[in-house]
């Protein structure tokens, strides 16, 4: 298992495979795939589209089930949705009829539990959006609502936050203020983050260590280390080393096979669905 010194792994993801159902019959989406993530580690996972990105991070976030393998946080099974666990989706998923407040408060009134609103104004002030609360989503631009977003998952205080390219609408601006913004956050909050992107520069920039995925059915093709020193500024994004350094994993994807055009068997089961 990949454990790097000086922690204690906080999630571990052992052997995890994932077939999806499918009229065409089982789609091999994971293959395998182990991960080890210490207390307060930014780990990002990279690779191209369709690999099996998103069905990594659903299957640590307890979303789905996994067909092999398991995940464990904090030594525990992870089995279902975790309350440790705080969610960032590519889309900031507001409701459009609620206000920002409303939205921030809605997954308190699902589980029927008080918010913390001391919590969620603090949160609200510290990415920028004080005063913004009785805002409906459309009158927020993109960067504002995957704030917004950020804030929603952080709320309940949750000791790991995994984030799905949450800056892919974003422009590019934008995007790198957001990539401040969440490495400030870490520094202040030493979360432990999963961060997936297809941007190879902000995995580079954000984590102290970014696993690339192979092309489907993912599996960890290789792990970089990113030792620059904290905090790190954008200059980063315009030195050679680290050009250097975003061309070296490019070219590391590239080299890795293509998608298999069989789906081998998941386990357990004998006959091919019938097509259709
Ligand atoms: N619910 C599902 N049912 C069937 N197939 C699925 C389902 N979800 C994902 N897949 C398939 O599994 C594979 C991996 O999908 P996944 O969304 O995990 O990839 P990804 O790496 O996140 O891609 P992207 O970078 O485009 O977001 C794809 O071939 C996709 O079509
Ligand atoms: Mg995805």
């Amino acid at each position: 298992m990949n454990k790097t010194s000086g922690g204690q792994a906080k999630l571990v993801v052992q052997s995890a495979s994932k077939f999806y159902d499918t009229r065409s019959g089982p789609l091999h989406a994971l293959d395998n795939y182990s991960m080890s993530v210490n207390d307060g580690e930014f780990v990002s996972v990279v690779g191209p589209s369709g690999c099996g990105k998103t069905t990594l991070l659903w299957s640590m976030a307890g979303l789905h089930s996994l067909s092999g393998g398991a995940v464990y946080l904090d030594g525990e099974a992870v089995t279902g949705p975790h309350p440790q666990i705080g969610m960032v989706f590519q889309d900031a998923n507001l409701l459009p009829w609620r206000n920002l407040t409303k939205n921030i408060q809605f997954p308190f009134e699902i589980k029927r539990i008080q918010p913390d609103l001391a919590r969620i104004e603090h949160l609200l002030e510290r990415v920028g959006l004080q005063g913004f609360g009785n805002k409906f989503p459309r009158e927020l631009s993109g960067g504002m609502q995957q704030r917004a977003s950020i804030v929603r998952a952080l709320s309940f205080n949750p000791s790991v936050l995994m984030m799905d390219e949450p800056f892919g609408a974003l422009d590019a601006f934008t995007r790198e203020e957001m990539n401040l913004l969440v490495e400030e956050i870490w520094l202040e909050t030493r979360k432990t983050i999963v961060f997936i992107t297809h941007n190879i520069a902000e995995a580079v920039f954000l984590s102290d260590r970014v696993h690339v995925m192979s092309a489907r059915p993912g599996s960890l093709a290789s792990v970089f280390e990113i030792t620059y020193p904290r905090p790190r500024s954008l200059d980063l994004f315009a030195t050679r080393e680290m050009f250097d350094l975003v061309n070296e994993i490019k070219a590391d994807i590239q080299r890795k096979p293509g998608p298999r055009v069989v789906d081998p068997l998941p386990p357990g089961q004998t006959k091919t669905p019938a097509v259709g």
